[in-house]
Formats: C-alpha cells, sequence, structure tokens
C-alpha cells in the first residue's frame, strides 16, 4: 500500500452533506457555539435538496383549518402503519415552528393576499382525521421550495462561522475499538489531500441512494454514502426494503415533475383519456398517496390503457389551469416539461412514468437523530458519537411510505433535532477523540485498495448491472419469483466489486476514482433493498408484493434490519419493533390512540 500523510482537523461536531438536513444541523450546531464543521461532496446550494419543487408540509392553517394531530394522522396512515410513533408524533408538532424559523432565517415562501406563507394541497394531506376534504398544509416557494430553503440555511450557516469543507469525500468513519464514532476521513478531490476530521459528535447527511437505480429523479450524486459508511461500520441499515415510486417522473428524462402540479389542479388519465384515479381512490382521487397513485398508473400501463407510441406511460394533464397559475405557482416545471418532453404545458399533457424518487429507509436513528446499535438486549441503543438526519437516516417518520412535503420538513425539524441533543451531550470544553489508528488504517486501505484495482469490470459497467436488476427486479410491484432473482443477482453483481477496474489512479479531481467510490457505497444499500424484500412477505406502502397482497401487521408491523459483516457484500436480516406509544398521552393533549389505530388504508 502507498503511503499517505494526511491533515488532521478537531471540531465539537462534523456534519458529512451540505442538503437541507445538513445544513439545518450545521447551523443548529454553529449557532450555539459548536465549533462546527460541515463536510460536502458538491457545493452546499448544489445539493439533491435544491431540486426538492412543490413544498414543506406544517400544520399552519393559513388556507383553512388544521392540526398537527390531522398532520399526524396523515402521516401514520401514509406510512401503512410502520412509522414510530414518537418520531411522528414529534414531526408533526414541530413542523410548524420550524418552519417559522425558516421564515425568520429568510426563506422567501410564496404568499397569500393576506402576506401568509402560500399552502397547497398534496397527496395523502386530509382533514379530520381523514374523514374531511384534503387540506392545503404544503408551504411553497413557487416550485422551487428546496431552492430557497438551502440558500437561506447556507447563508445562515455562514453568519455563525460554520466552517465549510467543500469537494471533500467521506471516505470511511473513523470508529474506536469499542463502537464510538471518532469521525471522519476524507478525501479533497481538487488537489488529493487527505484530511482526518476527529469530532465528538459526527452527523451524517448524505442523502438518500437513488441513483442505486436506472431511472431515479434523484441526482447523480445521490449514491447513499452515509449507508455505505455505516454498512461498514458494521452498525444496520432500517427499512431498505421501502422505495418510493414519485408518480410523475417526466418519461424517458426522469426529471421530477411536482405533486404539486396535481394539487394547483392537474390530473392523470389514460389512453381513454379517462380520469382513472377516480376509480381507484374516490375520495382523494389524484392526491391520494404517492405509492397509491404510482401502483394504479402501473395497473393502467399493464392493461392497455397507456398513452404513447408504446402505450407506456401516462399522461399529465395542466392545460386546463390558468396560465397565470402555471407562471406563478409552477414555473420551474412547465420549464422542465418544455425542455425535457418537449412540452407546452398551456397546451399539452406532459408524458410522465412513476419514477425512483426516495429512501425511505436508511441508518435508524431515534427522534433526536441519535444513530441507533440494537443489540439483543436493547432495540434502541445508541452508537456513540454518531448521528444521522434526512434522507440518510430513519427516524423512522414515513415508515413504508412517505407523504409528499414530509420530506423537506423531515430535514428542517430533524436537523434541528440533532443540533439540539447536541446541543445537551457534546461539552465544548472536552477533548476531542484520540482517533484509533486501526480505523484510519482500515480506511486508508481500503481507499488504496481501490484506487489501484486492477480488475476485469468497469465501474460504469459494474454500475449500470446494478441499475437494471434494480429497477427490473426491485419495482413498482414485485413477486417472490422477481425478488428471489433480484436478491441472487444482486449479491452476485456486488460480489464483483472485488474484481472492479480503475484505469486513472492520480489524486486530483479523479472523477473515476471517485464513482468506484460512490459505486461501493450505493452496493450495500441495493443488496440491502432486495435482501429486506425478500424477505417481506406481505404488501406494505411502497412494497407492493404480489403474492401476498395484504397487509400482514401480526407478523409484519416490525422494521427490517441489514447488516453487512465489513467489506463482505451479503447481508444478515434481523427485525426490531415499531414504537407504539407516543410523546404526549391524551390526557395532556396528545393524540388519540384509537384515531391512528391501524385499519384498511384507503383514500
Ligand atoms: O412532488 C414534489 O414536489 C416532491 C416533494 C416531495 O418529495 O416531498
Amino acid at each position: 500500500m502507498a503511503s499517505y500523510e494526511y491533515e488532521t482537523h478537531e471540531y465539537d461536531v462534523v456534519v458529512v452533506g451540505a442538503g437541507g438536513a445538513g445544513l439545518r444541523a450545521t447551523l443548529g450546531m454553529a449557532e450555539q457555539g459548536l465549533r462546527t464543521a460541515c463536510v460536502t461532496k458538491v457545493f452546499p446550494t448544489r445539493s439533491h435538496t435544491v431540486a426538492a419543487q412543490g413544498g414543506i408540509a406544517a400544520s399552519l392553517g393559513n388556507m383553512g383549518p388544521d392540526s398537527w394531530q390531522w398532520h399526524m394522522y396523515d402521516t401514520v396512515k401514509g406510512s401503512d402503519w410502520l412509522g414510530d410513533t414518537d418520531a411522528m408524533e414529534y414531526l408533526a408538532r414541530e413542523a410548524p415552528k420550524a418552519v417559522y424559523e425558516l421564515e425568520h432565517y429568510g426563506v422567501p415562501f410564496s404568499r397569500t393576499e393576506e402576506g401568509k406563507i402560500y399552502q397547497r394541497p398534496f397527496g395523502g394531506h386530509t382533514t379530520e382525521y381523514g374523514e374531511g376534504p384534503a387540506v392545503q398544509r404544503t408551504c411553497a416557494a413557487a416550485d422551487r421550495t428546496g431552492h430557497a430553503i438551502l440558500h437561506t440555511l447556507y447563508g445562515q450557516s455562514l453568519k455563525q462561522k460554520a466552517e465549510f469543507f467543500i469537494e471533500y469525500f467521506a471516505i470511511d468513519l473513523i470508529m474506536s475499538e469499542d463502537g464510538e464514532c471518532q469521525g471522519v476521513l476524507c478525501w479533497k478531490l481538487d488537489d488529493g489531500t487527505l484530511h482526518l476530521f476527529s469530532a465528538k459528535m459526527t452527523v451524517l447527511a448524505t442523502g438518500g441512494y437513488g441513483r442505486a437505480y436506472f431511472s431515479a429523479t434523484s441526482a447523480h450524486t445521490c449514491t447513499g454514502d452515509g449507508g455505505g459508511m455505516v454498512a461498514r461500520a458494521g452498525l444496520p441499515l432500517q427499512d431498505m426494503e421501502f422505495v418510493q415510486f414519485h408518480p410523475t417522473g417526466i418519461y424517458g428524462a426522469g426529471c421530477l415533475i411536482t405533486e404539486g402540479a396535481r394539487g394547483e389542479g392537474g390530473y392523470l388519465t389514460n389512453s381513454e383519456g379517462e380520469r382513472f384515479m377516480e376509480r381507484y381512490a374516490p375520495t382523494y382521487k389524484d392526491l391520494a398517496s404517492r405509492d397509491v397513485v404510482s401502483r394504479c398508473m402501473t395497473m393502467e400501463i399493464r392493461e392497455g390503457r397507456g398513452v404513447g407510441q408504446n402505450g407506456d406511460h401516462i399522461h399529465l394533464n395542466l392545460n386546463h389551469l390558468p396560465a397565470e397559475t402555471l407562471a406563478l405557482r409552477l414555473p420551474g416545471i412547465s420549464e422542465s416539461a418544455r425542455i425535457f418532453a418537449g412540452v407546452d404545458v398551456t397546451k399539452e399533457p406532459v408524458p410522465v412514468l412513476p419514477t425512483v424518487h426516495y429512501n425511505m429507509g436508511g441508518i435508524p436513528t431515534n427522534y433526536w437523530g441519535e444513530v441507533l446499535a440494537p443489540t439483543a438486549k436493547d432495540d434502541n441503543a445508541v452508537a456513540p458519537g454518531l448521528m444521522a438526519v434526512g434522507e440518510a437516516g430513519c427516524a423512522s417518520v414515513h415508515g413504508a411510505n412517505r407523504l409528499g412535503s414530509n420530506s423537506l420538513i423531515d430535514l428542517v425539524v430533524f436537523g434541528r433535532a440533532a443540533a439540539i441533543r447536541a446541543g445537551e451531550i457534546v461539552d465544548p470544553n472536552s477533548a476531542v477523540p484520540t482517533p484509533n489508528m486501526r480505523s484510519v488504517e482500515m480506511a486508508l486501505a481500503r481507499f488504496d485498495g481501490l484506487r489501484h484495482a486492477r480488475g476485469q469490470v468497469g465501474t460504469a459497467e459494474l454500475r449500470l448491472e446494478m441499475q437494471k436488476t434494480m429497477q427490473d427486479d426491485a419495482a413498482v410491484f414485485r413477486t417472490s419469483e422477481t425478488l428471489a432473482q433480484g436478491k441472487e443477482k444482486m449479491e452476485g453483481i456486488a460480489g464483483k466489486l472485488s474484481d472492479v477496474a480503475v484505469t486513472d489512479n492520480t489524486l486530483i479531481w479523479n472523477s473515476d476514482l471517485m464513482e468506484t467510490l460512490e459505486l461501493a457505497n450505493l452496493m450495500p444499500n441495493a443488496v440491502a433493498t432486495v435482501v429486506a424484500a425478500e424477505a417481506r412477505k406481505e404488501s406494505r406502502g411502497a412494497h407492493a408484493h404480489e403474492d401476498f397482497p395484504d397487509r400482514d401487521d401480526e407478523n409484519w408491523r416490525k422494521h427490517s434490519l441489514t447488516w453487512f459483516k465489513g467489506d463482505e457484500q451479503k447481508a444478515s436480516l434481523g427485525y426490531r419493533g415499531v414504537h407504539m406509544n407516543p410523546l404526549t398521552s391524551h390526557n395532556d393533549g396528545g393524540i388519540d390512540l384509537k384515531k391512528i389505530a391501524p385499519k384498511a388504508r384507503v383514500y
């Protein structure tokens, strides 16, 4: 192995990732006077949160009656009763506070006539515990809400003197022999130097792993880097079988057309011009939750009612909406439809297809963002020194299916929660842990091994094989056969990582090496997805198993956990219980538990 020098840095907190969750955590840590570094592989305002369009859910009640209890009920039902009750209560209760904070930080929200934050309807968000009409709960900055939030949080973090290390790639976590996280080893992409960040708290905010699939709304940077590092550190991933398909990815290109388009009155039609969602979800129609709409679209296509020459997609109609509404509320998607589908939304429907969009699963945490290291004795044991927030984490508020606009609120509520918790447990006057040199050497050896990998299979070729397999075998609908095949194929594909070829072994702007490191992170995420999906013999949320079409609460209302041993690509499975208890009892103003008892999930 080549010998490597590295620069050392010491902080109270190091945050890895600068999307909405990473920046909200960074800002909250820095505001409390904790010495905070934020390490990110892309420039902060280019993080994938910038692509979030439709909005952020919070029961502000600006457009009509709403309550955090209704928001919580919708989230519980949306999760198909797999979310943790305490975390879902925390999300719904804290959401208004977190949004008003954003407003005060300067997020340029769209406004109502009276100057309040504008809110639009989104799928699965209702009133009266699902008995009333759809609610306008999703706070929006036109259809560029993530962009607005990201820019504001970055500016505020700079103001608080958080230090940014931009275009640094996180190689591996540094772990003590007894499982404490001590920081992270990074590679600075523009000059090839290595950097060891030692910290009392490391926060993973690395986003999802949408790029394990062939067609995704996720940026090419969404490579599950946090999940990869955690898997190699011997910690589990949770609920990885639940992968969300957004109903309206642009056919062919895969880019997102916001659910806000249906919130503003858009609707889907099949080849007969029929508004088919009325048949499947008579109450909320096109505003049923995403897993439901994606399945209905897939059924229409399968039954021969898809549109286009090959009958393989669906139409999203917006041309009946006033041109001013499109220009004011949906300018971004009007442009995306023109560029990526060649469609003028004021005149023609947009061709759309369910497209991979979000990972409900991730690194298990409690609702403070502390990473869980479950043991035989304690399901909720915490890995000291390590937190995960945002799409990288699994708190678990989304359970088996996330509601639209519950992602941006998850980022800011749990980024903020992690900062609150760190303020309680990180002592600014204590010493930064001395890094475990064995762990540092292992990280360097893995980096060096990939840098000099001279196998038979190219990174791009292997990535494509993985993406095609995931797309075919872990899709909207799954069967025992596709899942068994997917599991076998993915374990074989992941095994080929040891035969990968990296052709460039320089250290400056080496995109070949960086893509290989990213592929090595994607692999455990992809394997965990098919392994957990193959094992789950029921249908719940985004996991639609055709051989087990019903939800089975008796046997399967539990979180799956997937472990890897070191660099091995084979996963072992375990389970942990869903948290059933709320934070506040009904007598103290909490939700009535009878309201959120499991029942059939119809929209
Ligand atoms: O449709 C959208 O605007 C996406 C929102 C979300 O995933 O929460």
